[in-house]
């Protein structure tokens, strides 16, 4: 009797460890709950520009890609801003305010595309400095475009905005706003990581496509 208790014990302990591992290893389900209604027709260009380790952008980006299909287009610096995060933000504020657009690696032609994704962290309050230098050679004319972004707690601030003063001659649809995670809080399931988020991804595509 005592030894089957203590076994049982044991085995409890064990699919405790076994649930709170998983849930500070982030291994959750990343599979959404919710379907896409109807598959967009049109050629699709998922462009984004990710920097942080976790890629939060680059994760909606993929869920997007999952859902829709099209082609994946990361924005890519010639040289990337310096880790870790403390100088990454140094770095990059030295851009914001003198204005800097850094040069990027060239990115394909857009031509044949009918609706262009396109997503980025908010840095500073907006897109994040290298689609300043996308902008300079890409005004995304006659295009849809579905702007998206991610953010660590402050919101979209003036991001959809400047995505519509940048391509004026795009028919730009409502945007979605996802809050980012951290390494920390991406291990706790936190930010961009559990399911709930890409239900969110599905729900802005059924609502504006
Ligand atoms: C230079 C810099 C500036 C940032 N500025 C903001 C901001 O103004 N508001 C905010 O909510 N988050 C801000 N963040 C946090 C990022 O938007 C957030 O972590 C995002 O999800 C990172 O996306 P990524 O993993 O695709 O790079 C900033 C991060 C960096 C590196």
């Amino acid at each position: 009797m005592k030894t089957t208790l203590i076994l049982l014990a044991i085995l409890a302990l064990v699919a405790l460890c076994a649930i709170a591992g998983c849930r500070l290893s982030g291994k959750h389900s990343t599979e959404a709950t919710v379907a896409l209604t109807a598959k967009p027709s049109g050629r699709i260009a998922i462009v984004y520009y990710s920097q942080s380790q976790v890629q939060n952008t680059a994760l909606v980006a993929k869920w997007i890609q999952k859902h829709v299909g099209g082609d994946l287009v990361p924005v890519e610096m010639v040289e990337s801003y310096p880790e870790p995060y403390g100088e990454t933000l140094r770095a990059v504020k030295k851009h914001h305010d003198a204005g800097t657009h850094p040069p990027i690696k060239p990115v394909p032609s857009l031509d044949g595309y009918d609706i262009v994704f396109l997503g980025s962290p908010i840095w500073y309050g907006t897109y994040a400095q290298p689609l300043y230098t996308f902008f300079d050679s890409t005004a995304l004319e006659g295009k849809i475009v579905a702007p998206f972004c991610t953010h660590g707690g402050g919101g979209a601030g003036k991001f959809f905005d400047d995505v519509r003063k940048a391509c004026p001659n795009a028919k730009v649809l409502d945007g979605l706003t996802i809050r980012g995670s951290n390494q920390i809080e991406r291990r706790l399931g936190m930010g961009v990581t559990a399911h709930s988020s890409e239900d969110a991804v599905v729900e802005w595509l059924n609502r504006v496509l």
